[in-house]
């Protein structure tokens, strides 16, 4: 089944070519952190869990977990979508992949090295995609979101999600949310609208941020 989502090689060969100094960041930041990144947040399982359940994937589905890191939500995705589905995972830092493989998780997906910007997939094949604490890091979130719309056939469903919400993730940071913060709903559903998105569901609560969107015909 993976034959028919990957894009040809040439595609696919030029996505890591010349690295912007957004890259370098995210990379430099992830990298640091990947090491430690599941034992600092030991007790998120259920949250990926109950996020994926969202997506309302079928079994044979086929999902991209854009930002995976370490894997986090592939195995509740492969659980979804069964042995007949395609789970991929795809992040920008090794470092973050190689955590999920001595995980294990690659044992759930196909993980790629790659730029949620420009993927290796073919346009309308999956079902959904699935972003956990993605879109903040995303230089150019526009048409970065509408590359992931790319990726998704119509009527497609998108998941953006963060285990806590954006009150208590600034706290955690040591910071406080803004009116132009990216995820605030009056600024998120435009930007997802423009990018061939309708949002159909909002939640930001202490527990859990979630918005769902579905792929625009
Ligand atoms: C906050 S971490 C979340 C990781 C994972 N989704 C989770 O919930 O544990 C954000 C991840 O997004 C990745 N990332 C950031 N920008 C990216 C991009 N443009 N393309 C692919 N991955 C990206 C980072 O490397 C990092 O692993």
């Amino acid at each position: 089944m993976v034959a028919g989502v990957l894009a040809p090689v040439r595609r696919r060969c030029g996505i890591m070519r010349g690295m912007s100094d957004d890259h370098t960041h995210v990379q430099e930041f992830f990298t640091a952190r990947a090491a430690d990144w599941d034992s600092r947040f030991p007790d998120d399982g259920p949250a990926y869990a109950a996020a994926v359940a969202e997506l309302g994937l079928r079994p044979g589905d086929r999902v991209l977990d854009a930002g995976c890191g370490t894997g986090r939500a592939l195995p509740p995705l492969r659980e979804a979508v069964g042995p007949a589905g395609l789970v991929l995972g795809a992040d920008l830092t090794p470092a973050m992949l190689d955590a999920a493989v001595r995980a294990g998780r690659d044992r759930e997906g196909r993980l790629l090295l790659a730029d949620v910007a420009a993927l290796p997939l073919r346009s309308g094949s999956l079902d959904a995609v699935f972003a956990a604490g993605l879109v903040a890091h995303l230089p150019r979130p526009a048409e970065n979101v509408r590359e992931l719309a790319r990726v998704v056939r119509p009527g497609g469903v998108l998941a953006l999600f963060h285990p806590i919400g954006r009150a208590a993730l600034a706290a955690r940071q040591g910071r406080t949310i803004t009116p132009d913060d990216l995820r605030a709903e009056p600024r998120l559903r435009p930007l997802l609208a423009g990018a061939g998105w309708r949002m159909t569901s909002y939640v930001d609560e202490d527990a859990r941020f979630l918005a769902l969107a579905v792929r625009e015909e």
